[in-house]
């Protein structure tokens, strides 16, 4: 089988080509990092460096792959040295509004773009990408965080569409936006402190959830919002 981890240098990420390559030793494993490559799991993996926000790195990384199995998008942002989830609609600023989705949103059309023939080559094409419930609109009762949930919500928007255009051209893919719950990582580490006991997930519990539902995953629930435990998510 052969996978490729978009943001294998995240928390999230990191685990999940842990926790591939413990438990599928054949596999044909890559995975991307940005800004740092973690040097802790051996040669079991192909590294590659890719800004996300850069199309032609899009293209360039695909152009390397006849064929993949799976591909997992676990790129993210949340805030930046200089900005953080907006309080009010004073403290919104355009470019970290853009930032966000240039990162959380556009990266996934801009995948589906240029890795559908190597995931049409596949007999089992799974493409998910990790989104946040904090995307859905009808679920959304505390507001501000107006970058951050509007680019999981265009997320969302982008990963149904895709479903819709690849049940005609690609009818054996699964496409799926998957929401991880609270995890320990860099990204979630300064908005740690309310969250209830027990609902701060470590990244190999995470890791594990999602490579559950991506296993038992058909064409059937393609396009669809999950949360780790496998419920359906209001969009
Ligand atoms: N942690 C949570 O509580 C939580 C909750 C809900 C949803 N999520 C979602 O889960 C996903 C993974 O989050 P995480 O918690 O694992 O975050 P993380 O630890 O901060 O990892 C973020 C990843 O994104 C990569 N990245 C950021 N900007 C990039 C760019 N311009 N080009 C290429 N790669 C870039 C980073 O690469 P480098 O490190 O190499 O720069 C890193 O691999 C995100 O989509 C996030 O929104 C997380």
């Amino acid at each position: 089988m052969k996978v490729l981890i978009f943001g294998g240098s995240g928390g999230i990420g990191h685990s999940l080509c842990t926790q591939l390559l413990s438990h599928q030793p054949e596999i044909d494993l890559h995975a991307t990092y940005h800004s740092h490559k973690p040097n802790d799991l051996g040669s079991g993996l192909t590294w590659h460096n890719i800004d996300i926000t850069a199309e032609d790195d899009i293209s360039k990384l695909a152009a390397q792959f006849s064929s993949l199995d799976w591909i997992i998008n676990a790129i993210g942002l949340l805030h930046t040295p200089s900005n953080g989830p907006e309080k009010n609609l004073q403290s919104c600023q355009s470019e970290f509004f853009l930032e966000n989705i240039k990162v959380n949103a556009l990266p996934t059309l801009l995948i589906a773009k240029h890795f559908s023939a190597c995931l049409k080559a596949s007999s089992h094409p799974r493409f998910v990408t990790i989104s946040a419930k904090v995307g859905s609109i009808e679920d959304n009762r505390l507001g501000g965080w107006y970058s951050y949930r509007s680019s999981k919500a265009a997320l969302n928007m982008l990963i149904k569409n895709i479903s819709i255009e690849w049940s005609r051209r690609i009818p054996k893919a699964c496409i799926l936006s998957i929401h991880p719950g609270t995890t320990d990582t860099p990204l979630s580490k300064p908005f740690q402190a309310n969250v209830p006991d027990g609902k701060l997930f470590e990244p190999d519990k995470v890791a594990s959830d999602i490579l559950h539902i991506i296993e038992k995953a058909n064409p059937e629930i393609t396009g669809s919002f999950l949360s780790y435990d496998g419920q359906r998510l209001p969009w």
